[in-house]
């Protein structure tokens, strides 16, 4: 396990904090005409016209925010936002982020419109004992990505003391993940070691049988989450597009269905990986295109005909899987099972994510999509953990270290 800041005196101490905030945003619809639009727009600070469409990993951040705050440290803030590329994009700016978590931590939230150089350097020095700062966009700079030692040691000249909370980043050697910890003490945050803790109970010690579901649209992408599961798991249900791949190398016709045909042999190889434990839908709602109002038609996994695609898993699929999840100890769902964004094709997803609820497993949702299903389809707050990562998730899932994490203390 790692070490927490949570054992250090922070009192005056300037706490540098790598937060992933990036959120997705929207542009705001304004009522004026387009040329008062874009007037306006010169007027305004940068990112103003950005509205935050879902801000989980916000609220996810306040817990350790608030903490070291209320320890009287000096709390900076070091996020990305986006892939700027190195460019300073106004649209990727984090200044609304900022806005909003002083909305959410109910204090006030300071600016720098850097994060290194002189603007973030006279920031910090007007910090006083319990404020906080976020700093602007750290991908302005190319040397957040390329991990550049000279750009991380500017951001660490900042703080005394690293924490990192950013979990969902951790899988980036960036300079404001893991080249800071070069330079000061580094420590997790409450969120991380939430996280991290979370993806241990689950895949190092699950109470069993330990059920994965893995789904979405590529084998590809997910075949090292396959790999690595499988041995360690009791069952694995296996659907969304991915499962039409599984099914044209049974030799099934899978009709216009998603297939990725340079994943053949992968999936061939799971199949024979996963005997025994490996389970695939049984039937699917089809229409002609994955576009709102088509007509559909529920068809069993080997009748699909020529014109028709399957974009979502169907009742006897559910039912199916709701047996493999009832009395598990542990579920781990990773993926949607259809096109859950739009409502013909979301019963799927949802049926599936009510049954990893009601199974009374100790339930883990993360990587990808899934968050963003659970949260669309109003199923949060039904599970034991819903991880922040998306990348971050699944490189863990297929058993990797992630950077960020490494670098970090352990307990002692
Ligand atoms: C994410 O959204 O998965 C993380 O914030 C990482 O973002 P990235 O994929 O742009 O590195
Ligand atoms: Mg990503």
């Amino acid at each position: 396990m790692k070490a927490s800041y949570q054992s250090l005196d922070l009192r005056g101490e300037r706490v540098l904090v790598r937060e992933d905030l990036n959120v997705p945003l929207q542009t705001r619809l304004s009522p004026k005409t387009s040329a008062e639009g874009a007037a306006a727009e010169h007027s305004q600070p940068a990112g103003d016209d950005r509205i935050i469409s879902d801000d989980s990993r916000l609220r996810a951040a306040l817990g350790t925010l608030r903490d070291i705050s209320d320890r009287g440290a000096r709390v900076i803030v070091m996020s990305h936002l986006g892939r700027p590329k190195g460019r300073r994009v106004p649209e990727l700016s984090l200044r609304p982020v900022a806005r909003r978590l002083a909305e959410l931590l109910e204090q006030p939230v300071a600016f720098a419109d850097d994060c290194v150089g002189p603007l973030a350097e006279e920031a910090v020095a007007r910090l006083g004992e319990g404020d906080v700062l976020v700093l602007e966009n750290v991908r302005f700079h190319r040397g957040d990505e390329d991990n550049d030692p000279e750009f991380a040691r500017e951001l660490a000249a900042l703080g005394d003391v690293y924490v990192n909370d950013a979990f969902a980043a951790s899988h980036r050697a960036h300079a404001s993940v893991v080249g800071v910890a070069a330079h000061l003490p580094a420590y997790a945050g409450i969120l991380m070691l939430a996280e991290l803790e979370a993806l241990h109970r689950a895949l190092d010690e699950p109470r069993r049988p330990l059920v994965a579901i893995v789904a979405g649209a590529k084998v590809s992408t997910k075949a090292g989450v396959l790999r690595f599961l499988l041995p360690k798991v009791d069952s694995l249900l296996l659907g969304g597009a991915m499962a039409n791949t599984f099914f044209k190398a049974e030799g099934k016709e899978v009709g216009a269905s998603l297939v990725e045909d340079e994943a053949l042999d992968t999936a061939r190889e799971v199949q024979r990986q996963g005997a025994g434990k490996l389970e695939l839908p049984v039937d699917a709602v089809c229409a002609r295109a994955a576009e709102p109002g088509q007509d559909t038609v529920l068809l069993p996994v080997d009748g699909v005909d020529d014109g028709w695609m399957m974009l979502d898993a169907g009742p006897a699929t559910v039912r199916h899987f709701a047996e493999r999840l009832h009395g598990a100890g542990t579920v781990v769902w990773n993926g949607p099972v259809g096109v859950f964004e739009i409502p013909e094709f979301s019963e799927g997803t949802r049926g599936v994510g009510e049954a990893v609820a009601d199974s009374g497993a100790y339930s883990l949702v993360g990587g990808g999509d899934t968050a963003a299903a659970v949260a669309a389809l109003g199923l949060t707050g039904r599970f034991s953990h819903v991880s922040t990562g998306g990348g971050a998730t699944l490189e863990y899932m297929e058993g990797r270290e992630l950077p960020g994490v490494a670098v970090l203390r352990d307990r002692v």
